[in-house]
């Protein structure tokens, strides 16, 4: 692996738990948080491919919205304004899986640049990587809304090589979702899946190079001389 010279990490549910909210949605509607925070994930992503497909592009923020609202009404919840904003408040603020700053602290320490590539707005993943602390471990935190369409979208990855000015041959692409993981392998990445709860990869005619259990996992990859 001595040809890699970047990393770029999907940032929502590979760095950043997104079920981190599910203790708000309890606060909220005691019972149900975690039936609304799968539901609540499952119908964003579904809103960003759709508006890619039909190209109405909107803010992630507001797909975010418009999934808690989408998954409120289905559970039969009754959202009232504090409420969502308290919740879409909750997504800015998403707690690490626990092993990820001590190994972003060390992937930086072997001289890599490293960057978020997600599909959040500036202002979303600022505020998540923010919160967290972890801003001073990223070279840079890229956004798809300068080009206004979502992962798994080839003009998206392309954010990557343009920043880091490297091909994509010499960039790790790493995410813990499997669609997002596809899509990097399509575009050219060498991809890291990582697997921490036991899923099933897509059917989608590609695979990732490495399943992986934890962020961790990638320091032994990135020893695999090839
Ligand atoms: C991302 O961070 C949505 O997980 C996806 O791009």
């Amino acid at each position: 692996m001595n040809h890699i010279k970047a990393i770029a990490f999907d940032l929502y549910g590979t760095l950043f738990d997104v079920h981190s909210v599910i203790d708000q949605c309890e606060q909220h509607f005691p019972g149900r948080g975690r039936e609304i925070s799968t539901l609540w994930r499952q119908k964003q992503l579904e809103y960003t491919w759709l508006r890619s497909l039909m190209n109405r592009y909107v803010t992630f923020e507001q797909a975010t919205e418009d999934a808690l609202r989408y998954a409120c009404r289905y559970l039969k919840l009754d959202l009232n304004d504090e409420t969502k904003a308290a919740l879409c408040n909750a997504y800015l603020k998403l707690r690490p899986f626990p092993e990820v700053p001590d190994t972003l602290s060390r992937l930086g320490e072997r001289g890599l640049q490293l960057a978020i590539l997600s599909n959040g707005s500036p202002h979303s993943i600022a505020s998540v990587v923010g919160h967290a602390g972890l801003r001073d471990r990223f070279d840079h935190l890229l956004s798809v809304d300068p080009v206004r369409i979502y992962k798994p979208h080839d003009r998206a990855y392309e954010l990557a090589e343009t920043a880091f000015g490297l091909s994509r041959a010499s960039i790790l692409f790493i995410s813990s979702n499997a669609w997002d993981a596809t899509g990097a392998r399509y575009f050219g990445f060498p991809t890291a899946w990582i697997n921490r709860s036991g899923n099933t990869f897509e059917e989608m005619g590609q695979r990732p190079d490495w399943e992986l259990t934890g962020l961790d996992d990638v320091l032994k990859v990135l020893d695999t001389r090839n």
